[in-house]
């Protein structure tokens, strides 16, 4: 059986956490292929809350094999502090549920400097990153320059590439930056340090992934950030440094294409976006500061306040028509409850023209007006919905214009944090 895709259709936090950890129930693997600790995936069981950015989120089943791809970047401080977290309550008992890509590539305390750094210099024009230094250890993996879970594992090889990036990172840091240059030693023994934590869960996650596929195990590759902050396809520069699309999950998991079946694309009720760039539908009034404190709107990773917005059909239907969305899971409609009435931006209109999609030159994302569609709303609190006969009149039509508007079909409602405020209307493998 092919394995199974969960993307994030937006700007990210969809809700992708919550969805993966309910399809858990039923997977075999679970395995993160790209980014890093951008990344923050709330799950809430039997109301205790796990924020996961690096281990997958099948984690809390017992059981459960989570994988860490060779896509993935992977900064160990962060991710060795998550395993000591998920043990000291419990999960993770064995160490053969955690499998961690040789051939990641590992954040340097000199990425997260460099990424800060410019950030604070761009001022006005900041990207808005999670300043955990992703952007520039995916630059050192494309050119070249990057040092991977398994050099570690080399003495003198790694010795020696520390020291060579060091030089040329240092006179970056200090030269251009205006920061202090950082010391060799102490990372180097830092990360000597990581290296002993990460030994038992070294693999090679790509062949463990095809042979787990082939002995029938069911197998769920779980995307971070979402389609508009994908490095080729979103808001360009306003993105992240990784490929957030559904095939970007067979290479970063390292499988091939035809092994990618059923795609699940998460789409939160509304739309926000947390740092900079574009965001036709914002709010920033009072209905915007609505929704951020209903739907708890506070970044998972960073605690910043996430920008919100009405529903955006034009960028959601973007991902399904990019990732091939075969179904939707539709999060966060519970916090809809009480606004009237709804709207849905169902094109944009950029200098007379009516949009479907969005477009791709950066000049032309500020001058779009979304086009609005207005739908009656309801009052009644969700919390109870069993089935999509439960809810309230309008709340259903909501759901079936946004399935119409994105071109895909609803597969799941989610109406609160928990596990089982769900309702599924379809299998997802
Ligand atoms: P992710 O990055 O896509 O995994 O999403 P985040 O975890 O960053 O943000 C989603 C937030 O919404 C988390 O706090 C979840 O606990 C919460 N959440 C998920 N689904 C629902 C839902 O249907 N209703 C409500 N009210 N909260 C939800
Ligand atoms: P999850 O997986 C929301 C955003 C940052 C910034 C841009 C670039 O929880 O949905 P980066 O640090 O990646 O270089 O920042 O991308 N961003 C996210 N926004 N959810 C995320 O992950 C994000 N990961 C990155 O806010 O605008
Ligand atoms: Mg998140």
């Amino acid at each position: 059986m092919p394995a199974t895709v969960v993307i994030g259709t937006q700007w990210g936090d969809e809700g992708k956490g919550k969805i993966v950890d309910l399809l858990a129930a039923d997977a075999d693997v679970v395995v993160r292929f790209h980014g890093g600790n951008n990344a923050g995936h709330t799950l809430v069981v039997n109301g205790e809350k796990t924020i996961l950015n690096l281990v997958p989120a099948g984690v809390l089943h017992p059981g459960r094999v989570c994988m860490i791809g060779p896509g993935v970047v992977i900064d160990p401080e962060v991710l060795v502090g998550e395993i000591d977290a998920l043990r000291a309550r419990g999960y993770l008992a064995d160490d053969a549920w955690l499998r961690v890509s040789e051939q990641a590539h590992l954040i340097m305390p000199y990425h997260r400097a460099i990424d800060r750094a410019r950030e604070r210099l761009r001022g006005t024009e900041a990207i808005g990153t999670t300043g955990r230094g992703i952007g520039p250890a995916y630059e050192d993996k494309v050119n070249r320059s990057g040092i991977r879970v398994g050099d570690l594992f080399d003495e003198v090889g790694f010795r020696e590439a520390l020291r060579t990036n060091l030089r040329e990172k240092n006179a970056y840091l200090e030269a251009l930056l205006g920061e202090a240059p950082l010391a060799f030693d102490a990372i180097h023994e830092r990360y000597l340090g990581y290296r002993e934590r990460l030994r038992p869960f070294l693999a090679d996650t790509g062949a463990e992934l095809r042979a787990a596929l082939a002995a029938g195990r069911r197998v769920l590759l779980e995307g971070a950030q979402g389609t508009m902050l994908d490095v080729d396809h979103g808001t360009y520069p306003y993105v992240t440094s990784s490929s957030c699309v559904a095939s970007a999950a067979a290479a970063g998991a390292g499988l091939p294409a035809r092994a990618l079946g059923r795609v699940v694309g998460i789409a939160k009720a509304y739309t926000t976006r947390v740092g900079g760039g574009p965001f036709p539908t914002e709010l920033t009034d009072a209905l915007g500061e609505r929704l951020r404190a209903d739907g708890d709107e506070y970044g998972a990773t960073t605690g910043r306040p996430r920008r919100c917005g009405w529903f955006d059909a034009v960028v959601v239907r973007q991902a399904v028509a990019f990732s091939g969305v075969d179904g939707i899971a539709l999060t966060k409609l519970d916090v809809l409850s009480g606004m009237d009435p709804v709207r849905m931006c169902v094109a944009y209109e950029l200098g007379g023209r009516r949009l479907e999609l969005p477009p791709h030159a950066r000049h032309a994302w500020p001058r779009v007006k979304p086009v609005y569609e207005d739908m009656p709303g309801w009052r009644e609190s969700l919390g109870g919905t069993k089935s999509l006969d439960d809810l309230p009149g309008n709340a259903r039509r909501y759901v079936e214009r946004l399935a119409v508007l994105v071109g895909a079909p609803i597969a799941l409602l989610s109406i609160g944090a928990q596990r089982d405020q769900t309702v599924r209307l379809a299998d997802l493998f």
